[in-house]
């Protein structure tokens, strides 16, 4: 009889334990399926700007961390047209006419030429969108009600992480020197 109950408990006992292991495994699953982070939003901003100390945008530094929020903004509301990786609408011909007859979403990387414009006129181009005839461009969509000011500046902060050392450099001195025109 005692044999018996003593299996029984064992048995409860044995049931149970493969109960909370077997929940907290599923519990751990539904987790990781819930947080529905695609992988490519976790990717780290690329490793030949990793050690940039001078992405700016007027006077205030961009470190890694507001770069990796920047790409977020970027690969959400930007990649769709320009491209995850900033090669444009048109990674083949970016700057060509297409059989529209229009030019699509410009490269942001080093092959564009974004970084040809000041600070300024990135904020207004972001901010206010395009103002180019859209008989001979796509649109370039307004973000001034759909992002923060924050947000407008982490995202053309990671923009300029896809630029060379130089043309960092080169964007730098085009807006001190057209701040300068301008006091
Ligand atoms: C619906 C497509 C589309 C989306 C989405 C889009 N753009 Fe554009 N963007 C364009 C087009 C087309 C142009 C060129 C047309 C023009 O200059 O008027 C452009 C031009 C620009 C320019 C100026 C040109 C240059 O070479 O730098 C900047 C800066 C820019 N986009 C940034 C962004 C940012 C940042 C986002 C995301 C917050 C974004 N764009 C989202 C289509 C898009």
């Amino acid at each position: 009889m005692d044999d018996n109950k003593e299996q029984i408990t064992c048995l409860s006992v044995g049931l149970l334990v493969i109960g909370v292991v077997g929940s907290c495994f599923l519990l751990a699953l539904v987790m990781l399926a819930g947080r529905g982070v695609p992988p490519v939003l976790a990717a780290p901003v690329p490793a030949h700007n990793a050690s940039l100390p001078h992405i700016r945008i007027f006077d205030r530094s961009f470190e890694a961390a507001a770069l990796q929020k920047g790409q977020a903004i970027y690969l959400q509301h930007c990649a769709a047209c320009h491209g995850p990786e900033g090669r444009g609408q048109f990674p083949e011909a970016p700057l060509e006419p297409d059989a529209t007859g229009r030019i699509g979403a410009p490269p942001h990387n080093e092959s564009g030429h974004s970084w040809h414009h000041s600070d300024a006129l990135l904020i207004r181009y972001v901010t206010e969108g395009g103002f180019s005839d859209l008989t001979r461009f796509y649109l370039m969509p307004a973000f001034g009600e759909v992002l923060s000011d924050e947000q407008i500046l982490l995202v053309i902060a990671y923009i300029k992480s896809m630029w060379t050392d130089e043309q960092r450099a080169s964007q730098y001195q085009l807006t001190l020197d057209e701040e300068a025109s301008l006091r």
